[in-house]
């Protein structure tokens, strides 16, 4: 069965994850893989992570099965973050499942539209996330794309992205980064999104909204603007949550799919199919993610603890965005790098080519995606003269 079997590409993102942790170089700085790192270069665990661990440890009293969508309180919790007092919550037009990871959202997303509508193209933005069209094609979708992001300009295509948004046949769905766009750093301003949602309307397509970095862009209500207004404005709707960046959980894998339904009947009936989907791929979902989430979100101190650290980790990385502009600046070079500072989240693209991606690791132990994306919480006021300087180097010669 094996035997013809030829090795797969390593993953771009998390081939060099593996990559940097064996490069033995002192100083090396790994601004490849999307994870929060602390001015040591540390991903740490929260505090209020921490002390809903130990409630956990003393209030849990079984291991038994939860089911299929997890655990409702988490559900309801999650849902509340992402939607708030919305009508559609009160219209019981919403439905969550808890999944392993903003992944497993997307991935029962991806076999949930294939079973509704198997003919339904889903439209990524011209970039996304490395993983997306992955991901889909695994649960057998076809693809298309829609123009986004602006290279020579580093900010978004608006007009092409609502010409094209404008053609996007019904019944068709349309991928839509809610903040913190994997790997551009350039957002849809809030007042885009009526927009966005008007063209949805008219047109009949699905908006299915990615959130996976809610809180790091400006904080956890304007980041959900463009979820609250599609929601607002479209019969049906999908939405992937994720709880590995803006709760440090990345390893318990933890997130949430929500289906918006035209009404409550369907809902309950679409949910059912959901499930069904779940049933499928991993039966239930793994409990410990959802168990510390559902704490932090159900007891005001521990909430509030969690917003501060949130904050905190979002203005790390704003400042860091200033640094790196101001020491880039610095160093002499022609070069504009102020988009950088204009940009949210972790992401950004340096904007160089594959061969000074390669010249910055092989030389200076430097890790970026082949793609020139950077992530702006790999770099300290300890590191970044160093990354500076590196870059004017590769950019001279
Ligand atoms: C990233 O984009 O680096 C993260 O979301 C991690 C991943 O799974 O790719």
């Amino acid at each position: 069965m094996f035997s013809h079997l030829q090795a797969g590409p390593d993953d771009p993102i998390l081939g060099l994850m593996a990559q940097f942790r064996k490069d033995p170089r002192a100083g090396k700085i790994d601004l490849g893989v999307g994870v929060y790192r602390d001015q040591a270069g540390h991903t740490p665990i929260l505090d209020c992570v921490h002390e809903a661990e130990r409630l956990r440890l003393a209030e849990e009293d079984s291991k038994s099965y939860q089911g299929m969508a997890g655990d409702p309180v988490f559900t309801a919790a999650i849902e509340a973050l992402a939607l708030a007092e919305h009508p559609v919550r009160r219209d019981h037009r919403v439905f969550t499942a808890q999944t392993p990871g903003g992944t497993g959202a997307l991935r029962v997303a991806a076999e949930l539209i294939r079973h509704s509508r198997p003919d339904a193209c889903l439209w990524l933005p011209d970039v996304s996330w490395a993983n997306h069209p992955s991901v889909f094609q695994a649960a057998g979708l076809r693809l298309r794309d829609y123009p986004y992001y602006d290279a020579p300009t580093q900010s978004l295509r608006t007009d092409a992205m609502l010409a094209s948004l404008a053609q996007v046949p019904s019944g068709d769905v349309v991928l839509l980064h809610a903040c913190c766009h994997n790997p551009s750093g350039v957002d849809i301003p809030a007042g885009l999104w009526p927009e966005i949602a008007a063209l949805a309307q008219r047109q009949g397509f699905v908006p299915l909204l990615d959130m996976a970095y809610q809180g790091f862009a400006e904080d956890l209500d304007r980041d959900a603007v463009g979820v609250r207004a599609l929601a607002a404005a479209v019969p049906e709707m999908l939405l992937c949550t994720s709880c590995s960046k803006n709760f440090g959980l990345y390893r318990e894998r933890i997130g949430a799919l929500s289906l918006i339904g035209d009404c409550a009947s369907t809902t309950t009936a679409a949910g059912s199919v959901m499930l069904g989907r779940i049933r499928n791929i991993y039966s239930m979902p793994p409990a410990h993610g959802a168990a510390i989430v559902a704490r932090i979100l159900t007891r005001p101190a521990l909430t509030a603890q969690w917003q501060d650290e949130l904050t905190a980790m979002r203005e790390r990385i704003r400042r860091m965005r200033a640094l790196a502009v101001s020491r880039l600046a610095a160093t002499g070079l022609q070069r504009d790098f102020s988009f950088i500072e204009r940009q949210r989240g972790l992401f950004s693209f340096l904007g160089i080519d594959a061969a000074q991606v390669e010249r910055l690791r092989s030389e200076f132990a430097i890790y970026l995606v082949g793609s020139s994306r950077m992530n702006l919480a790999g770099l300290s006021e300890g590191n970044i003269e160093y990354f500076a300087n590196s870059l004017a180097t590769v950019l001279r010669q």
